[in-house]
């Protein structure tokens, strides 16, 4: 007798179907034919190497314009060795070809444990499964969490410790940046954050037999401050803009910066966190590898005091970042933002 199969890429490896509990409502179902396929800049490439020259106030614009108009910006020349990139997205292919059973040692449908693989999204809530397994793990601060990352790939633990800081580095110079784009104190962000927090996701997406069906995940927005993609060479990321889907196509080397719930709130709305998916195809695995960047769970997180005037009045209610997580996981990905549960009641009516 054969067990049941827990990740999706030993349960569908060679199907040549998709399983039912896979299959979208026909009204929620990718179009992939109307996804706009634009040129390779459809959301902004911005050059953080131009942070330090003579040219940096108009780099801060073009970050403050990117995350009002976009919620989404692509960086280059961010200090992140084109080495350490390939090296990332190697372990991420070589954990999910480990054994299955190697694998499940990491198992968990619990989205409380800080290092985890599991697959969809919330397997415990949701109806609709989606074509995707994750490891997602904690690493910030690094000694806390490394002790129970996978030891399988041999280099795991060193070499993603490694990359966690170098993105957390990226992190820090990015908020000041944005902070500045805000006209706010360069610190701002950073000191609203408490003890700060990082996790990091390694997604896989198997090649998938009727694409059209499913999602790898569907259109969500991200509940943290701010996330740093990178993804391999495979296509997958698609970004609402003007309520079009609009395929983002990788560019080796670069990562892909968006704006998470926290940031729309802490901006009262001068930036968004905006709707993105991932969508999947029949012939390659897709593997993406994003950090998302928090306030630590206990980080009181409102609409900054200096953003607020007759204008533009506050948006949000203050709240801890624990309180808007615990909403996020057990509610399921949904199209509308879980940040409206947040609605300062005396913007609710307006
Ligand atoms: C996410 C996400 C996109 C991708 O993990 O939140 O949006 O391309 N991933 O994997
Ligand atoms: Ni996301």
């Amino acid at each position: 007798m054969s067990t049941p199969k827990l990740l999706l890429a030993d349960l569908v490896n060679g199907a040549n179907h998709v399983p039912s509990n896979y299959i979208r409502p026909i009204s929620d179902r990718p179009n992939l034919i109307d996804v706009l396929q634009t040129s390779q800049t459809s959301i902004p490439l911005i050059d953080l190497d131009a942070l330090n020259g003579p040219n940096h106030s108009h780099i801060i614009k073009q970050i403050g314009l990117a995350c009002q108009q976009h919620g989404f910006f692509q960086i280059k020349n961010h200090g992140i060795p084109e080495t350490m990139i390939s090296n990332i997205l190697g372990i991420a292919r070589e954990f999910f070809r480990l054994p299955e059973s190697e694998r499940l040692k990491n198992y968990s449908y619990d989205p409380s444990k800080t290092t985890r693989l599991s697959t969809s999204f919330n397997v415990k809530t949701e109806k609709v499964s989606n074509w995707r397994d994750f490891l997602r793990f904690h690493c910030h601060p690094l000694q806390d969490y490394v002790h129970e990352w996978p030891t399988n790939p041999p280099s795991f633990r060193e070499e993603v410790a490694e990359y966690c800081s170098s993105v957390r580095r990226l992190v820090l110079t990015l908020l000041e940046a944005i902070s500045e784009s805000l006209v706010l104190d360069r610190d701002y962000i950073n000191k609203k954050l408490g003890k700060h927090a990082q996790h990091m996701a390694m997604n896989y997406y198997p090649p998938c037999p009727q694409p059209e069906l499913t999602y790898g995940l569907p259109g969500h927005t991200d509940p943290n401050l701010i996330t740093i993609l990178l993804q391999d060479d495979v296509p997958g990321l698609q970004v609402l803009t003007d309520a079009k889907w609009v395929a983002v196509n990788p560019i080796p080397n670069t990562f892909i910066v968006n704006i998470g719930d926290q940031m729309q709130v802490l901006s009262n709305d001068r930036y968004k966190s905006v709707l993105h998916r991932a969508v999947v195809n029949c012939n390659k695995e897709r593997i993406s590898i994003p950090t998302f960047y928090c306030p630590s769970p206990d980080a009181v997180i409102g609409p900054a005091p200096e953003l607020i005037d007759d204008d533009h009045p506050e948006v949000y209610r203050n709240f801890t970042y624990q309180e808007y997580y615990e909403k996020f996981w057990n509610r399921g990905l949904a199209t509308e933002c879980c940040l409206d549960m947040f609605r300062s009641t005396s913007s609710a009516f307006t």
